[in-house]
């Protein structure tokens, strides 16, 4: 079984992600972090993020690097949706993407493009989102350095950025179940989106 979860920025769809995968004993990959690792890899050189052979050179790094904890950085954020708005740092990552989706067993991934480009024929598909106050209260939570004001300003930009570039932009695929997780604990968000996959199974 595969599952595909998508969303802006902060919307809560790594934690339903993992949830998902504990729930249904599956291996989890946050996409995110492989983007994250392309920027951080390519502001390390030194090079340019919006210049597409920079970035696209920066698509190889070391493993490890998924493990480091810059990648969760303020900064991580926008290097990883300038070097993502890339094609050909896109199709670079494409098919580490699809072989873990395509693993016995199946597996859950969380990203941007994972139900419209990398997975189409996923069992399921969320598209995770909440209101942009309420993920710069939750980022702001995790990131505690920063004001609310400048975090909410990088949401709205990367979304920005996400949705309007032309290669795989953010957007719900058309057979995802929308999740608004505003109003809603995150006990509650997964307990809703459990639903959501099972009614999916069910009525395959
Ligand atoms: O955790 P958060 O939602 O803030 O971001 P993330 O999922 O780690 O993704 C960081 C950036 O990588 C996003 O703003 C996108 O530009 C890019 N990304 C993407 O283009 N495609 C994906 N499948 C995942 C992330």
């Amino acid at each position: 079984m595969i599952i595909a979860v998508d969303g802006p920025a902060a919307s809560g769809k790594g934690t339903i992600a993992r949830a998902l995968a504990a729930h249904y004993g599956l291996p989890h990959l946050d996409t995110g972090l492989l983007y994250r690792a392309v920027g951080i890899t390519v502001a390390r050189a030194g090079d340019n993020p919006d210049d597409p052979a920079d970035a696209l050179a920066g698509c190889v790094f070391a493993d490890s690097l998924l493990d480091d904890p810059a990648l969760r950085s303020e900064e991580a954020g926008p290097l990883a949706s300038r070097v993502s708005r890339h094609p050909q740092v896109r199709a670079a990552l494409l098919e580490r993407q699809r072989a873990f989706a395509r693993q016995p067993g199946g597996a859950v991934l969380d990203g941007r493009d994972i139900g419209t480009v990398i997975v189409p024929d996923a069992d399921a598909k969320l598209f995770v989102t909440a209101s942009l106050a309420e993920r710069a209260r939750r980022r702001h939570a995790e990131l505690p350095g920063t004001t609310i004001e400048s975090i909410a300003a990088d949401i709205a930009a990367r979304d920005a950025r996400d949705a309007g570039r032309a290669a795989a932009p953010l957007k719900q695929a058309d057979d995802a179940d929308l999740l608004d997780t505003s109003d809603l604990s995150i006990g509650a968000a997964v307990q809703r989106a459990i639903a959501l996959v099972n009614a999916r199974l069910e009525s395959r």
